[in-house]
């Protein structure tokens, strides 16, 4: 299909990224899409949405710049205000995880007991579809979590390396009547450097994960799952090459999903839970990383 508009083929979009499918959102909502992971996390918790007594929802790629994403979806699973905080918290690819973080914060201070952790993306609506290098590589998704005190992280590091040049978009904004209007900076379909992003993102995850895990008085054999943030196969390989792991602990679905930014390492995790490779008292490793550059490592005893 892609290859009728644009000048790419399915063997160079297999062998360079691995990606075989990606869901594009079409005639749906995409806010029906995270509210319906959202609830189906809650359900899974055994709670209902009264329980909840905090929202955080990562989101890059939306419609709404206001209101926030989070205080939608409270509307959605039937919520009726006035209720508990909501946030969105835009941090490229590594949202869910530094989401992860910003809710363990909560849950030491007991400022908050169930908190509702969506992250969900239409990365699809934000790439130039008449750009191979970016279109190809990304999908639609929402993946969503409740944590609960015990879910704590065992350790964690995350870093913000300046370079915004590597992946930009910029949303449309308005000239006032008081500028020529020439030269205004506004809107901008995505672009990235793609060869740049894939070089920091191993060299950060090579760089961080060993010594995340050794802060955390574990080896890397003491790891059960490693889930890395889902963008590119070669990556991936790299990472795990890296780290001379076995293939088995690190799952992979970017085949069938491409990369749904901040969705991508909840959607492994439900994957996992689901297919029960993921049990509880499990040391998960989650590593991501994305525009700003931000790279952020978590573990999490499950
Ligand atoms: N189909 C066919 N050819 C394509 C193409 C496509 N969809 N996209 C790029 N090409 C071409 C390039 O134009 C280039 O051609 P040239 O040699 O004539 O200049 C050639 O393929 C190689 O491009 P290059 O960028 O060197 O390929 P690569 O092996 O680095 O793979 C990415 C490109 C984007 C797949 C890879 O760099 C990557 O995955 N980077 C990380 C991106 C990422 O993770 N972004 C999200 C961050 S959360």
């Amino acid at each position: 299909m892609l290859s009728e508009f644009l000048d790419t083929s399915d063997e160079w979009i297999t062998t360079r990224t691995g990606i075989k499918t990606r869901h594009i959102i079409t005639e749906e909502r995409f806010e029906d899409l995270a509210t319906e992971a959202a609830a189906r996390a809650i359900e899974s918790a055994g709670l209902c949405p009264d329980d909840i007594d905090y929202i955080i929802c990562s989101n890059v790629s939306n419609l709404y710049v206001t209101p926030h994403l989070s205080s939608i979806i409270m509307g959605n699973l039937g919520m009726k205000g006035p209720l508990c905080p909501t946030m969105d918290v835009n941090v490229a690819c590594l949202g869910f995880v530094q989401g992860l973080d910003l809710g363990d914060a909560l849950l030491a201070t007991g400022r908050a007991h169930n908190i509702l952790l969506v992250a969900a993306e239409e990365c699809t609506r934000f790439c130039d579809w008449t750009d191979r290098n970016c279109s190809v590589l990304f999908g639609d998704g929402a993946g969503a979590v409740v944590l609960t005190k015990g879910d704590n992280l065992i350790a964690r590091k995350f870093t913000t390396t300046p370079m915004t040049d590597v992946i930009v978009y910029k949303n449309p904004m308005e000239a006032t009547p008081f500028e020529s209007g020439e030269g205004i900076d506004t809107h901008s379909p995505l672009v990235m450097k793609g060869r740049e992003v894939f070089r920091m993102a191993v060299t950060s995850a090579a760089r961080d994960i060993a010594q995340v895990t050794a802060s955390a008085g574990l080896t890397l054999d003491d790891i059960d799952h490693f889930l890395l943030h889902q963008a590119n196969l070669r990556i991936n390989e790299a990472i795990r090459e890296n780290l001379r792991q076995p293939e088995a602990k690190f799952p992979t679905n970017v085949q069938r999903f491409g990369n749904t930014s901040s969705a991508s390492i909840p959607l492994l995790l439900d994957e996992g839970v689901h297919e029960k490779r993921i049990k509880r008292g499990d040391k998960i490793l989650m590593s991501a990383f994305g525009a700003g550059f931000v790279s952020g490592i978590a573990i999490l005893e499950y």
